[in-house]
């Protein structure tokens, strides 16, 4: 925790806002999308979303293949509990509707469904779009499945195993979104990054969630800068947005949402 405090503060030193990122690219993404006002009544429904799940007391056995809670060792948790400790948070799940929306992505991949608040968000920011969550426990994968169904969610398909089984028996020639989402931790990151790679066309946007979670997750994130295949990325501290437009030069923003 003390190493996520420090570095936010590092982060608020070094980022900025819109004013001076001259990429255009850049620029109407903060504008039009990070920072939009646009109210969608679909806000309720993302809202709505996680307040149910944060009022369920069913208890379900967690089987986890990532690093874990850092909240409790406890393998029977309620949805509530989940829903509080590694759920997504509402901002962030707003965020990525607008990012569905404004890039109206066809086909996009979750690495981590857990309860499905960014899976819904996604699904819902562009419903002719479809979304593949991957989840490796079996119980949470259920539940989350069934919710979606009773939400009326048809656009999303959860896909039930360990990311580095499942993800090489992805039929999807290329996503137009990748969110990784699930086992922070280094040599885990640079590998599922390695191995999404080859699914990947010029405007495809990956985001890494929680890049500043260890010290391990902020060098996979600065290897991942590094790599010669990304040009422009976008460091928000709870995302790391990354692109691979060869029409931009290679260009690290850092920007407060
Ligand atoms: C932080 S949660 C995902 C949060 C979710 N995206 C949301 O919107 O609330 C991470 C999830 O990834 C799953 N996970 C972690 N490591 C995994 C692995 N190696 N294979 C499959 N699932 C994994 C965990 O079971 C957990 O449900």
């Amino acid at each position: 925790m003390f190493y996520q405090i420090s570095q936010y503060f590092n982060f608020l030193k070094r980022s900025t806002n819109q004013h001076g990122v001259h990429s255009p690219f850049v620029y109407n993404l903060v504008t039009k999308c990070f920072y939009s006002k646009t109210n969608s009544a679909d806000y309720t429904l993302i809202s709505n979303y996680k307040k149910t799940l944060l009022k369920n007391n069913t208890v379900i056995e967690i089987t986890d293949l990532g690093t874990g809670s850092m909240y409790t060792k406890n393998n029977n948790r309620s949805i509530k509990s989940i829903a509080k400790n590694s759920g997504a948070a509402i901002k962030r799940a707003k965020l990525l509707y607008h990012l569905a929306n404004y890039f109206k992505f066809n086909n996009s991949l979750e690495l981590g469904t857990s309860l499905g608040i960014s899976t819904h968000a996604i699904a819902l920011g562009n419903t002719n779009g479809k979304i593949t969550s991957i989840e490796g426990c079996p119980k949470i994968a259920q539940f989350t499945s069934q919710n979606l169904k009773d939400k009326k969610i048809t656009n999303a398909e959860i896909l039930i195993g360990d990311f580095s089984k499942v993800i090489p028996k992805l039929h999807q020639d290329a996503f137009d979104f990748i969110l990784f989402d699930g086992n922070h931790n280094k040599q885990a990151t640079l590998d599922y990054f390695d191995l999404l790679l080859p699914k990947i066309h010029n405007d495809t946007v990956f985001i890494f969630d929680d890049i500043y979670w260890s010290k391990g997750m902020t060098e996979a994130w600065d290897m991942i800068k590094q790599h010669p295949k990304v040009t422009v990325t976008i460091d928000t501290f709870q995302y790391g947005f990354v692109f691979f437009r060869t029409e931009q030069v290679k260009e690290h923003f850092t920007i407060r949402l």
